[in-house]
């Protein structure tokens, strides 16, 4: 049964501690590479009712240095759905409650793919955008296929 883009709508908040900081206090990459995975399961998870895997993530470009005491803001959703794979997007914010502010860090998109308790694929239900924003990022995620489909198959001829 189709489901709008509005049922995968996922935010997360994470508080930047120093376990999670290089020694200048500056938030780690890699640490932040991983809540942007978690944050794009929930939206997967929660749109294809299923258990999901990530098969891929786009590049990401960190916009601004986070520190230590920011509050990490993660909204994710599904932007569309293929057969077995869908795109969703995730788009990071730093809130600075002393200062009052929110700054854009960064925005991913990655691929997951739907499979059952054996790990085989399994069919995800279609995505219905809704709203003009939603709409753009559908045909942009179709757009994104393709690129990323002739890049695997260069890819793959490079390896033979
Ligand atoms: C992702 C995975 C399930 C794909 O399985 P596969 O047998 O290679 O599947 P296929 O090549 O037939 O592709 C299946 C779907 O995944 C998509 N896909 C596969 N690799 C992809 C990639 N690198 N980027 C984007 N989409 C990809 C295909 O486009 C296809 O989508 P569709 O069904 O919507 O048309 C499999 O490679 C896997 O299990 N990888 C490990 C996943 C994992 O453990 N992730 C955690 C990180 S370690």
């Amino acid at each position: 049964m189709p489901r709008p883009v509005s049922d995968s709508q996922s935010e997360m908040a994470e508080l930047v501690l120093p376990n999670d900081a290089n020694p200048l206090g500056a938030l780690l990459g890699g640490r932040l590479m991983h809540w942007i995975d978690l944050a794009g399961a929930m939206a997967a998870h929660r749109h294809a009712r299923s258990y999901a895997v990530t098969a891929a993530v786009d590049h990401i470009d960190f916009l601004v240095p986070v520190r230590v005491g920011d509050l990490v803001i993660l909204r994710s959703s599904v932007n569309r759905v293929f057969q077995t794979s869908m795109e969703v997007g995730v788009k990071v914010f730093v809130e600075n409650y002393i200062a009052d502010t929110s700054e854009h860090v960064a925005s991913a998109h990655l691929t997951f793919v739907a499979v059952d308790a054996n790990r085989n694929r399994k069919r995800v239900a279609p995505v219905i955008p809704e709203t003009d924003e939603q709409r753009r990022r559908y045909d942009d995620a179709g757009r994104r296929r393709e690129i990323r489909r002739s890049e695997m198959e260069r890819r793959r001829k490079a390896k033979r």
